[in-house]
């Protein structure tokens, strides 16, 4: 059947894409959000220089992404191994480049509280690398990992991108302070830049072990594994749950956009809907015996954790007026994509 719908955006941009491909920079290529960028470029055809020191990325995402595209598409790749804590390695990585998409960091607040000068060297001292290295590279548009946690103790729902309110952790500060750069890196030196406010993203690759992961792999690997699952607090915390291919497209649209008054903004990049933390564990365990998976357990709640916000939810219009961005997965779409990878790699052998 043909469609005479009128093509999204996305649509259009990925068959411009195709025919003329070009060269981007995806830093943080090894970790979840960064493997997910490499993926759908090279299936677009585009060449892509990668940037990781495995911080908290892994080997084993690019391993997977080679699997999922064609042999001459991952011959577009070239990994770079390096520390965007290094100037030399940041500019070694931007050379030749036509967008940066820039993903490495020290994610997660409790990390960040942790050990909050980890988190400033890749956050702060890396982002300015990247800046700096990008710009001497003439690259023409480096687009960055914000964050909704931005948005602070602003009570306000939902999130819109001028209405922030004081930092909660050392990691909203790395984030604010990225856009405060990026800000002064257009005004002082005509560089474009564009910050997308990540809004809980998830989906597969996402690493569930650790101190830090986020809560839908965390969740996935412990019911998967017949595990207690924690709730911080009584579970009535929501957010705006972002299935990564949302990311995706954000990144896309907003590396190309040719709209003058799009470019040197901040975008929120999620869906526009808030579910709370309950409602999130009957999602995933009724998803996961959709899959012929027993997740008999039950959640026990504990403390609230620290730096948490309350409730997190974005206003997407911005993104979806300036860059014509339209999520394609809602939260129950997102998971039913997003469980097989965690049911493969996580359910107990019989
Ligand atoms: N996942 C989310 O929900 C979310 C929400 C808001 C913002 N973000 C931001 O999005 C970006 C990607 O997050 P993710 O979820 O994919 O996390 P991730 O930990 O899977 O990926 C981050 C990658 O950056 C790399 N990295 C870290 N420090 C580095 C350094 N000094 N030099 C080179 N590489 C380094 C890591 O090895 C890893 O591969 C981060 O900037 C994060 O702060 C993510």
């Amino acid at each position: 059947m043909v469609s005479n719908a009128t093509p999204t955006a996305f649509e259009t941009l990925q068959a411009t894409l195709r025919a003329q491909p070009r060269t981007w920079l995806v830093t943080g290529v090894a970790g979840f959000i960064g493997s997910n960028l490499l993926e759908t470029l090279l299936r677009l055809d585009q060449r892509v220089v990668g940037l990781d020191n495995f911080a908290t990325g892994h080997q084993r995402n690019l391993d997977e992404v080679r699997t999922l595209v064609d042999a001459s598409q991952w011959a577009r790749f070239r990994f770079i191994e390096g520390d965007i804590r290094e100037l030399a390695d940041c500019q070694a990585a931007c050379a030749g480049v036509d967008h940066v998409l820039h993903q490495a960091a020290l994610g997660s607040v409790p990390r960040s509280l942790a050990d909050p000068i980890s988190t400033n060297a890749a956050n702060i001292t890396g982002f300015l690398n990247m800046l700096v290295a990008a710009r001497d590279a003439g690259v023409s548009r480096f687009v960055y990992a914000a964050s909704s946690s931005t948005y602070g103790d602003h009570p306000g729902l939902p999130k819109v991108e001028d209405v922030i309110g004081k930092p909660l952790s050392p990691y909203a500060v790395t984030k604010y302070v990225n856009e405060l750069y990026a800000d002064v890196f257009a005004r002082s030196y005509g560089f474009q830049s564009i910050g997308l406010r990540y809004f809980n993203v998830f989906g597969a690759r996402q690493d569930p072990a650790g101190a830090y992961a986020a809560v839908i792999p965390k969740w996935a690997a412990a019911l998967l594994a017949g595990e207690t699952v924690f709730i911080n607090g009584d579970g009535e915390t929501s957010r705006d749950f972002c299935y990564v291919a949302n990311a995706v497209q954000a990144n896309l649209l907003a590396a190309t956009t040719p709209e003058k008054e799009a470019v040197n903004q901040v975008y929120n990049v999620a869906v526009g809907d808030r579910t709370t933390l309950n409602l999130l564990f009957a999602l995933l365990r009724d998803g996961l015996s959709a899959q012929g998976v027993d997740a008999g357990v039950q959640a026990v709640h504990r403390d609230f954790r620290a730096g948490d916000v309350r409730h997190s939810q974005a206003d997407v219009s911005k993104a979806a007026r300036l860059l014509g961005y339209v999520p394609s997965q809602a939260l129950r779409d997102g998971i039913r994509l997003a469980l097989p990878w965690y049911v493969e790699r996580f359910r107990p052998r019989a």
